[in-house]
């Protein structure tokens, strides 16, 4: 008797899933422009997602710092950067204070990276760690905090 209803529970969800495809077809290949550019502007990832990957790169920047491994500093840098101009585009509320950070959050890392001197960077990390909560605090997140000194980093380039 169990197993009947088993088999009729997925039954049933396996033709609506069908009936549903059917319905509406694959947008992607059988949808309008519209419904393709549509779909796609919804699913830009926003603030939220972009700034999972900044967290684990602010994590690594002071790792691979701290490692010595100034190239790898130097590339999480960049592709920070990237991120935030990625933000500019796909969230345009947030455009003003990513350019105010943009102006001013990096700016201390260029010398300390070129003299590979922990003590510069680290006075870099922390004007850049003041200048990402200063930006939470302008988008209503002031609650989002990052630590001075974070644990550990998380690629295992760092491992
Ligand atoms: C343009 C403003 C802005 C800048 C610059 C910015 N953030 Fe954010 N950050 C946000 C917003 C807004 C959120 C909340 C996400 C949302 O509401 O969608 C956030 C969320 C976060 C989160 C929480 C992610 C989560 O969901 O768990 C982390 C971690 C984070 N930011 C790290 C950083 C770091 C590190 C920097 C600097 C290197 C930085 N942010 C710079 C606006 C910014």
């Amino acid at each position: 008797m169990k197993k009947a209803l088993y088999i009729l529970f997925f039954t049933v969800i396996a033709t609506n899933g069908l009936a549903e495809n059917t319905k509406s077809g694959d947008w992607r290949k059988t949808g309008s422009n519209q419904e393709k550019i549509d779909n796609m502007v919804k699913v830009l990832p926003g603030a939220s997602n972009l700034m999972l990957q900044m967290g684990e790169r602010y994590r690594n920047l002071y790792w691979a710092a701290k490692q010595g491994k100034w190239q790898f500093a130097e590339y999480q840098l960049e592709e920070m950067d990237d991120l935030v101009n990625t933000l500019m585009i796909t969230r345009p509320k947030r455009a003003t204070t990513a350019a105010e950070f943009l102006d001013d959050g990096f700016k201390k890392f260029p010398a300390a990276i070129t003299n590979k001197d922990w003590k510069q960077f680290k006075t870099a990390f922390e004007h850049l760690r003041q200048s990402c909560m200063t930006c939470h605090g302008k988008n209503d997140h002031a609650f989002i905090t990052l630590p001075a000194s974070p644990r550990k980093g998380n690629s295992p380039t760092l491992d």
